[in-house]
């Protein structure tokens, strides 16, 4: 069972589209039982489920030792699809009650997902836009980091960042690079080439061939608090979501081999 999680440097590179299309795609398409973990105080992927944040717990009581996980554990209107909320709580929680004086805190969420393994083909950990505390305990409870990027100057720069943020988990962890993955696509754009340059420079061999065109299908499943399989089947990031979830399954056994 692999955990992924989804991180980028900056708001904006599609890590929560990114994180429900292919959590459900995996689930519709590939049958597997998902569970979208919300680690963004944001709690955008919460909203974008249909729930309002303020009325579930997120992981940030479980973190605290003062609640079971199974507990928090939400379905949603997709089949095999389940989601554990995020709530404005989770902002800070490392430095609050039981986790203040725990020098092992960034260690913890992987002990909490520990259970859930057998429950679940697959965990998706939806990141905040910084490389925080939480974003920190995501890739350490992960096998694989999944990184969001956009073609535009802004994204791809903070990339070597985030890689040698990430090089550095993963001397003391497990963790592999699955892919960088890119949305708002133009596949005409004048600049792609020199886009896809930089990122192969800092993430060598890992670019992801399918990637998601801009559609706006995509802001309106949130409106609706749905993914997109269900609002918009047809539309093209439908189609992209779709060949972007058999890549990475085709690259995770590939990885396990
Ligand atoms: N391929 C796409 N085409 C058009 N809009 C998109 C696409 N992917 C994401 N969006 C929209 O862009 C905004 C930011 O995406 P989001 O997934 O929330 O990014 P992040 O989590 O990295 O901040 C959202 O309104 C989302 O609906
Ligand atoms: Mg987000």
């Amino acid at each position: 069972m692999p955990t992924i999680t989804v991180s980028s440097f900056k708001g904006g590179t599609a890590k929560t589209s990114t994180s429900l299309n292919i959590g459900a795609a995996l689930a519709r398409f590939h049958k597997q039982k998902i569970l979208l973990i919300d680690f963004d105080a944001q709690a955008n992927l919460t909203t974008g489920l249909g729930y309002d944040p303020d009325t579930h717990d997120s992981l940030a009581p479980v973190l605290q030792g003062k609640k079971n996980i199974r507990d928090i554990v939400l379905p949603t209107s997709h089949p095999r699809l389940s989601l554990i909320p995020a709530d404005t709580w989770l902002e800070r929680v490392e430095v609050t009650e039981a986790l203040a004086g725990d020098r092992y805190s960034h260690e913890r969420l992987r002990e909490i997902l520990k259970p859930l393994t057998k429950d679940f083909d697959t965990i998706i950990i939806d990141t905040p836009p910084s490389l925080c505390w939480l974003t920190e305990s995501a890739l350490i409870a992960s096998q694989y980091a999944l990184v969001a990027a956009t073609p535009e100057f802004y994204s791809v720069k903070g990339l070597q960042r985030l890689s040698q943020f990430m090089q550095g988990i993963a001397t003391r962890h497990s963790l592999d690079i699955l892919g960088v993955t890119l949305s708002f696509w133009n596949p005409r754009g004048k600049s792609n080439t020199a886009f896809l340059d930089v990122i192969e420079e800092t993430f060598p061999g890992k670019i992801l061939g399918s990637k998601v065109r801009r559609d706006i299908s995509v802001s309106e499943a949130s409106i609706y608090g749905k993914p997109i399989f269900e609002t918009a089947p047809s539309s093209r990031a439908a189609e992209d979501y779709t060949a972007l979830a058999k890549e990475l399954l085709k690259r995770i056994r590939s990885c396990r081999k």
